[in-house]
């Protein structure tokens, strides 16, 4: 199905947060805290306050105190202490943007700087285990008797894998714009949640919700950078308030960086013990990421181990070192996306190491039950994926020895990994009026690019019996029904669940339909809910300069019943390509002296585009899980990144017979390696090392490394 908003869109007709005309707008900018730790000793406004169009400057010295409550990155203006660089510590509200822009270079904010810490390191003395990780499991699970599972194995690998800091960037940068009237305060915001937004905006000001009103019919992604309320809509209420008129923030690209959220890097520990004939003997995921020091974020990233695969031993566990870094947050796939890379990456590395082809690898591990839980899967078809997968690609007959096939000057290898993700639901509302010829669902639901106006459209038709074009669905106001926010692949199920019960309402008097899904959704137990998926890619590696090129990805998944094929197949290998620019561009250096992400902007913090993936497919096998619901979707966000780096690290590692461990796989890796030159394995980190100790300025190569091996670089400096 088109989207129904399409024409709008395209026409620039459908109005995106800051572009609402609102009478009488002034804007507000952000000062940012140059230094990561240490407190403000004063901020000299005086220039600022004189210079044309400057309404007032909103900063911890000039402001009476906002008595804010809520988490530390939306206390701003809150308190005298830094914990990251990029910190809000001030800003300027004027008539016109040039103007807020203007005065703010003009404040002079001193400040008492302390050392700060910002590079994750294994052998961190304040790595710490919280008490849970997202969105609530325990951060460290265990059965069985690893080092015995260990012992006893034919084939094992032990092995660590990083992932670095990377960031959302949604092409709508985040904005907001905030106007008070009647002691009511609305505000356009760029959100993935409505109602979720309202609660926090109003909590955090201490005000009762329903004074709160949050309007976002179109948001232009958020990939989790929107799922959280962010400083910038809490920044447009105070400066609203404090100059007496409507006041719109429209952060930079440059100043999403610290304000937005970010994937924590990780350093990921696995064991991996396999029988003579391949199946695991045990498992063990050990996690390391970073917080931030007021607030903590703990990734689920040995979730997904807890899913995979049947192995009688396991142990799973996160630890978090609390850094000088703005509060990592969700991105695509929380979790599961770097946890995912390097439990398929290391499966990789058993099946070499075993001698088996790595998609009978995993099939041969197929888990019956739920490993961690035991509970039964209301359905899972990972080895359909893998075989249909295989199947599609032409997996068949593949050499498995690497470092093998030419084209041209090319290498050329293939390889394949698993996705998953969970099928979860959560409480939302919904109404269904009867409207002249046709029938009006509303729900303060999110459409964040994904098709959720659409695919509900859809939804509502078929339980209401009727064609498409008579149905309207209004979603994106906090005033609507509330609803669970547009994250963890669970919009579709979760509204689609109170938009089919409130269409079944109205069909009892034909005008007026409600539903609240808490009860329904309550009942959702019993079941390990999941979906799952297999992806297959075929790289090409230049062996002179280390360039890889990824001319086909293929991913075949099973995320129950797929609501229209047209946007589902967009999530997917719109995911799927995310995935691409996980495992070869995407990463956020920190800079240890500076104390900040060293990239941010978008030439250097590259992103897939099309060229980048000229040919990528995703199918899906068809599904019908009675345990899902009315709806019977499992959502299809963020499966589609979980699984691709390592497929592409494998095929990587197939065409040159070197296995980066460290995302992303830059040709600068490939080529310190001296793989591809030499045919030598060289552990990069070494190499470089050695090759750039006297060369700390070298930049992003430098940056790079140190994000291949935290710690290291350090050293090398
Ligand atoms: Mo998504 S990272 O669950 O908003």
């Amino acid at each position: 199905m088109n989207r129904v908003e399409a024409v709008a869109k395209v026409t620039g007709r459908a109005r995106y947060a800051a572009e609402y005309p609102v009478d009488d707008l002034a804007y507000a900018w952000p000062v940012q805290s140059p230094i990561a730790c240490g407190q403000i000793r004063r901020v000299d406004a005086r220039a600022a306050l004189a210079m044309p169009g400057v309404i007032t400057v909103l900063s911890a010295d000039t402001t009476a105190p906002f008595g804010l409550s809520g988490p530390y990155e939306l206390l701003i203006f809150g308190s005298r202490t830094v914990t990251y660089r990029g910190q809000l510590v001030a800003a300027v509200v004027a008539d016109t943007l040039e103007n807020a822009q203007d005065a703010a270079a003009a404040i002079r904010v001193s400040y008492a700087e302390s050392p700060h810490e910002v590079i994750l390191r294994a052998d961190d003395p304040g790595l710490y285990t919280p008490e849970t990780v997202n969105p609530d499991l325990p951060a460290v699970t265990g059965y069985g008797d690893v080092p015995a599972g260990l012992a006893r194995a034919d084939a094992q690998v032990s092995v660590t894998y990083t992932t670095p800091a990377q960031h959302n960037n949604p092409m709508e940068p985040h904005a907001a714009i905030a106007a008070w009237g009647n002691g009511r305060l609305t505000v356009w915001d760029s959100t993935q949640g409505p109602s979720a937004d309202r609660d926090t905006i109003a909590s955090v000001l201490g005000l009762p919700a329903h004074r709160v009103r949050v309007i976002s019919p179109h948001v232009g992604g958020g990939f989790g950078s929107k799922g959280d309320t962010r400083p910038h809509a809490i920044l447009a209420a105070l400066a609203a308030r404090e100059a007496g008129r409507p006041v719109k923030v429209a952060l930079s690209r440059q100043q999403m960086f610290a304000l937005t959220g970010h994937r924590t890097p990780t350093i990921q520990h696995l064991r991996l013990g396999a029988s003579a004939d391949g199946r695991l003997t045990a498992v063990s995921h050990d996690v390391i990421e970073h917080t931030a020091i007021r607030t903590e974020f703990a990734e689920q990233a040995a979730a997904a181990t807890r899913v995979l695969y049947a192995t009688p031993a396991m142990r799973t566990a996160h630890r978090l070192a609390r850094l000088n870094v703005p509060a990592p947050s969700w991105m695509r796939a929380p979790g599961e996306a770097p946890g995912v890379y390097a439990l398929e990456s290391a499966m990789d590395e058993l099946a070499a190491a075993a001698g088996i082809d790595p998609v009978e690898l995993r099939i041969r591990n197929d888990a019956a039950v739920e490993p961690d839980s035991g509970l039964p899967f209301s359905s899972r078809n990972l080895i359909a994926c893998l075989r249909e997968g295989a199947r599609l690609f032409g997996w068949a007959g593949r050499d498995p020895r690497p470092g093998q096939r030419r084209r041209g000057n090319w290498l050329v290898g293939t390889g394949v990994a698993a996705s998953t993700y969970p099928a979860r639901r959560r409480p939302s509302q919904a109404s269904a009026d009867a409207d002249g010829d046709g029938f009006v669902v509303r729900i303060a639901a999110a459409d964040i690019g994904t098709g959720a106006r659409t695919a509900l459209t859809r939804i509502a038709a078929g339980a209401l019996g009727v064609d498409v074009r008579r149905v309207r669905v209004e979603l994106g106001d906090s005033a609507l029904p509330g609803a669970w926010l547009a994250g963890g692949s669970m919009g579709t199920a979760s509204w689609g669940t109170a938009v089919v019960a409130a269409c079944e309402d109205l069909l009892k008097d034909g005008r007026h339909g409600r539903a609240d899904t808490s009860a329904e959704v309550a009942g959702d137990s019993g079941f390990a809910r999941h979906a799952f998926g297999a992806q297959f890619a075929q790289v090409l590696v230049d062996p002179g300069t280390g360039e890889v090129r990824v001319p086909r990805l293929l991913g075949v998944f099973a995320v129950g019943r797929v609501i229209d094929s047209m946007l589902a197949r967009s999530q997917l290998i719109g995911g799927m390509t995310m995935g691409l620019g996980m495992a070869l561009m995407e990463a956020t250096p920190i800079d240890p002296s500076a104390g900040g992400f060293v990239r941010q902007d978008l030439a250097q913090y590259h992103i897939a585009t099309c060229a980048d993936v000229p040919d990528v497919e995703a199918s899906w096998i068809e599904e019908d899980d009675e345990h899902l619901g009315t709806v019977g979707a499992k959502g299809i966000g963020e499966i589609g990144i979980t699984g691709t780096a390592a497929a592409i690290g494998n095929a990587v590692w197939h065409a040159t017979g070197h296995r980066v461990r460290g995302l992303p796989i830059t040709p600068a890796k490939l080529v310190l390696a001296d793989t591809v030159l030499a045919g030598t394995v060289l552990a990069d980190t070494e190499r470089a090392g050695t090759v750039l100790a006297g060369t700390e300025r070298a930049g992003t190569v430098l940056a790079d490394i140190r994000q291949a091996e935290p710690g290291k670089g350090a050293q090398a400096s």
